[in-house]
């Protein structure tokens, strides 16, 4: 595919046409879906099996995506000697899959079509790791990130030359998704790693609703609102713009240790109420939290280690997007859980806006007595394509 086309269609707006466009009732349930998408608040009907997301646009679906319930994150390495061809080969299979699925039409060779009639807001994303760039004689726009005092990280949550990101709203159409995804790739890379996540199922909380995470805090309150400022790529490498980059990071939590702290001690390591998730300053979600405010013992209200001073950054125009996953694996043989949270941000650029709030985390947040990051990964976030091209086309091909 030319870059020139998939340019021109992108800006003559037919990107966003989702390849289910000849099924009128589905198509409304996506429009719908991506309108109210936009404004933060997303239709009852957005849980049903019908609804589709777009897979076509200027940035990939599964970033600005309202969360759906389910998610399988997927960390793929290309075998040994698989170069830049062998890569653009996988892409545009992978695409194509991703392209069909999405849409609620099976895969090209899907043994089990009958699991692909439900997209469930299915969106299937794609990054790549430094590995990838490297393989293909790419200079890669991400590298890994510096190491961090907290880290405690094992290689089997780590790196990945190839990122699958599967989010729907059924766990049965994650699991057939990735079934396909991996038999795709099957002869170009070997999977390396795969974490599975939730959040409340469909239709469990009010629309627009932040997620409550397994320590039983309303996480996702403070994301930036204009994401074309510190989310999506408007500079750097052309291939690149329209997209974004990502961090992945697996964090255990001690819930048997934070069962033991009381309700005011956790409500302090954050800065925020476990109800209501307003700041300590204020009286609802969305306050802003005054981070000069004493009490009268003249101690800041929102204490100087507190999870939410920490990791604020300065500039608002330089806020990450977090979209995070709960995991929750089985329980061992002594009743420990094996819990906790598949972080996952996305930014315009990880050295500039993750790296300082995870080093400021790293070397003082209360929140570290109970959490420990066990796996980390970064991947460059492609744009989107155009209905007659491939997930990192304009990158791959330059
Ligand atoms: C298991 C690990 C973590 C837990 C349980 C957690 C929990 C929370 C909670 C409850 C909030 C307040 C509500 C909200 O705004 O969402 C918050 C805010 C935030 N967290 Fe975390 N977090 C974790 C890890 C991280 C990591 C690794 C980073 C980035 C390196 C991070 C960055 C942020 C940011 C930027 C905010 C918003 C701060 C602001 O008010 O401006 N968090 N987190």
């Amino acid at each position: 595919m030319g870059a020139a086309i998939s340019r021109r269609s992108l800006l003559a707006g037919g990107a966003a046409l989702p390849v289910a466009a000849a099924v009128p009732g589905r198509q409304a349930v996506a429009d719908a879906v991506a309108g109210q998408a936009a404004t933060g608040k997303v239709a009852a009907a957005a849980g049903t099996g019908d609804a589709v997301e777009p897979f076509h646009g200027p940035h990939q679906a599964g970033i600005a995506t309202v969360p759906q319930a389910h998610a399988v994150f997927l960390g793929l390495d290309l075998l040994p000697g698989t170069g830049k061809e062998a890569v653009v080969r996988l892409m545009q299979l992978l695409t194509d899959d991703a392209r069909r699925l999405t849409q609620g039409r099976p895969a090209l060779a899907d043994t089990e079509p009958e699991l692909a009639v439900s997209p469930a807001r299915l969106t299937v994303t794609f990054g790549f790791g430094p590995g990838l760039f490297a393989a293909a004689g790419v200079t890669s726009p991400v590298r890994a990130l510096p190491a961090f005092e907290t880290d405690r990280l094992q290689d089997r949550w780590s790196g990945g030359d190839l990122l699958v990101q599967l989010c729907a709203d059924d766990p049965m159409t994650v699991a057939h998704a990735l079934r396909m995804v991996v038999k795709d790739a099957r002869a170009f890379a070997k999977v390396r790693w795969s974490q599975r996540g939730f959040r409340r199922a469909a239709g469990t909380q009010a629309p627009g609703t932040t997620q409550r995470n397994l320590m039983g805090q309303l996480d996702g309150t403070v994301n930036p609102s204009n994401l074309d400022r510190s989310v999506w790529l408007s500079d750097g490498p052309e291939g690149m713009r329209g997209g974004t980059t990502m961090v992945l990071r697996r964090i255990r939590m001690k819930l048997e240790q934070w069962d033991a702290a009381d309700r005011s001690a956790r409500e302090f390591t954050i800065g925020r109420r476990l109800d209501t998730g307003a700041p300590l300053t204020g009286r609802n979600e969305h306050d802003e939290p005054d981070l000069n405010r004493l009490n009268q013992l003249g101690f800041p209200v929102i204490a100087e280690f507190a999870h939410i001073r920490r990791a604020r950054a300065a500039d608002v125009g330089q806020r990450i997007l977090r979209r995070p996953y709960n995991y929750d694996e089985p329980v061992g043989a002594d009743g420990t859980a094996d819990s906790g949270l598949i972080f996952v941000s996305y930014q315009a650029d990880i050295d500039r806006q993750f790296v300082p709030v995870q080093r400021r985390l790293a070397e003082g947040d209360l929140l570290n007595e109970w959490i420990t990051p066990i796996g980390s990964a970064v991947f460059a976030i492609p744009p989107g394509c155009a209905p007659e091209g491939w997930i990192g086309d304009r990158l791959l091909t330059a």
